[in-house]
């Protein structure tokens, strides 16, 4: 399996532009897929560097209803005329950010491209084929980050805490052996592996994604008590871990202390080769 990093927060070179958000373009044995879009259309810039033809791509997961993952989408229709875009149910619920100065950021995804018709809309699991499959009702409450306060969803015509049911996992299976890719994790990269555990009986080989370990809102890194308990809990998985996005360099470094070589930063315009 051949993976690029389109976008994430920071770059390995000067030859590509990051910007807050995440896309990665993978390449399986059946599929040629994105798995989020970014914030803009950074992801098709970068894919030309990367020799990566969007056109090309057969499928894309948006992994929840945040602009920094689904702010590609209009981009992206333009582009490609064939893939299908898989998002959970509720990606297009009304999604806010406090900001600073108590302004609220409407970071939701563009409620007009549902008109496209290219999208399908996930539950709580779909497997798509033998080798993807999506998960989302996450129940474990541990290990979540604070920084989730900050993010707000309209239910009932009011804005209350956003509960993140919109937020749906990746796993891909190739021989025998598993990736787990999260975009932000909001429901807590612990859960969402437990969760996994439940459904394949054994943690992921890989995982790929933010933690969500950096809270743009306010600024802040979660606290090192909370991030150092995450680097057990993934220590004792066995899992290699790949991160970016919103883990923040920070808690990355601190996760790194912990997992040594157990875990590596996934810049944009990476390429990784892994399973077979
Ligand atoms: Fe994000
Ligand atoms: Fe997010």
């Amino acid at each position: 399996m051949i993976i690029k990093a389109l976008v994430e927060n920071t770059s390995g070179s000067e030859e590509f532009k990051s910007e807050h958000g995440l896309c990665l373009y993978i390449e399986t044995l059946n599929h040629k897929f994105l798995f989020d879009l970014g914030a803009s259309s950074l992801f098709a810039e970068n894919a030309k560097k990367l020799g990566v033809d969007i056109s090309e791509v057969d499928l894309v997961v948006i992994s929840h209803g945040h602009d920094d993952h689904g702010g590609g989408l209009k981009t992206f229709l333009n582009v490609n005329s064939k893939a299908k875009i898989y998002v959970n149910r509720q990606a297009f619920a009304k999604h806010y950010a406090n900001r600073p100065g108590g302004k609220k950021a409407n970071i939701g995804l563009d409620e007009s491209l549902v008109q496209s018709g290219r999208f399908i809309f996930a539950g709580e699991h779909l497997i798509i084929d033998e080798e993807l499959e999506l998960f989302s009702n996450i129940k474990g409450k541990k290990l979540i980050p604070s920084g989730n306060q900050d993010l707000l969803m309209e239910s009932g015509g009011l804005l209350v805490q956003d509960d993140f049911s919109h937020e749906q996992n990746l796993i891909i299976s190739e021989g025998g052996k598993t990736l787990l890719i999260a975009g932000c994790a909001h429901n807590g990269i612990v859960n969402i592996i437990d969760h996994m555990i439940e459904i394949k009986h054994s943690p992921p080989h890989y995982v790929i994604g933010g933690f969500h370990l950096y809270n743009r809102s306010a600024d802040k890194y979660e606290d090192p008590v909370l991030i150092n308990l995450i680097g057990l809990y993934l220590k004792d998985t066995g899992s290699f871990c790949y991160t970016c996005h919103c883990t923040g360099i920070e808690p990355y470094q601190r996760l790194k202390e912990i997992m040594k070589e157990k875990i590596k930063y996934l810049s944009t315009g990476s390429r990784l080769k892994i399973l077979s």
